[in-house]
């Protein structure tokens, strides 16, 4: 069992606080609104608690369920509150035309919010390849993740196995450029061959 915190109130909070509960995971909820992060928290029960907005989190595992621009001031804004968390960034980034990543080349949203971290967290990329609807409904999935140290991967992906999922460790930090770009492809897909959000990216192991 995992204690997990998550910094915001939407769509990817909200499938990610409900899939964890169900897992059997202790599970706070924290946004710059208190009073909805409350609401939030009643509304999810199961022993839900809403935390403090820039207050250390409770959760061992900190998820940010921010939009990309909104991340890095928040990481910012709690300083040392987030000293030897492990911080999951379920973000992903786009330009306007949502054509290609909002980061500069050889950089990701992960990286640059290693960057503001404090030198003891770790962050790991997951779950940004997942749509929060897809989550919601729960079953087979595959959580790709990436991050540079191993224990702080083996934390989420334990995490991950118990939401019934299947945890898939893409590799160091550098990748989560890729996993952002998977997820700017799944929105694409939707857009145009698909035709539809209502899918999974999974991966199949052959022969
Ligand atoms: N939705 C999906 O299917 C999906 C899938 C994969 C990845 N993602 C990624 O997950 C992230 C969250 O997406 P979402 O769909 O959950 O978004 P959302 O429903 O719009 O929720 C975003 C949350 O972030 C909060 N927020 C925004 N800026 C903030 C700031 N500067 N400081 C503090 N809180 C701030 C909002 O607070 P207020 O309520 O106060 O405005 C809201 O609670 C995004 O980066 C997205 O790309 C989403």
């Amino acid at each position: 069992m995992s204690s997990i915190s998550i910094i915001g109130l939407g769509t990817m909070a909200g499938a990610l606080a409900g899939r964890a509960l169900a897992g059997g995971n202790t599970v706070e909820v924290i946004g710059r609104d208190e009073a909805k992060a409350k609401e939030l928290a009643t509304a999810l029960g199961a022993g839900a608690t809403a935390g403090t907005f820039g207050a250390t989190p409770a959760g061992d595992l900190v998820f940010l369920a921010l939009p990309y621009a909104g991340a890095v001031p928040v990481v910012t804004h709690y300083g040392d509150a987030l000293a030897g968390k492990v911080i999951v960034d379920v973000s992903n980034t786009s330009t306007a035309d949502a054509t290609g990543p909002a980061t500069p080349d050889g950089t990701s949203g992960a990286q640059e919010i290693a960057e503001a971290a404090p030198a003891s967290a770790t962050v790991v990329k997951a779950f940004n390849t997942v749509f929060g609807h897809v989550l919601a409904r729960g079953g087979p999935l595959d959580v790709l993740l990436a991050g540079d140290d191993a224990r702080a991967k083996a934390s989420v992906s334990a995490f991950v196995e118990s939401l019934g999922l299947r945890p898939l460790d893409a590799g160091g930090l550098a990748m989560a450029r890729w996993l952002e770009g998977t997820g700017l492809l799944m929105i694409s897909l939707a857009r145009n061959g698909l035709g539809t959000f209502d899918f999974s990216l999974g991966v199949t192991v052959s022969g």
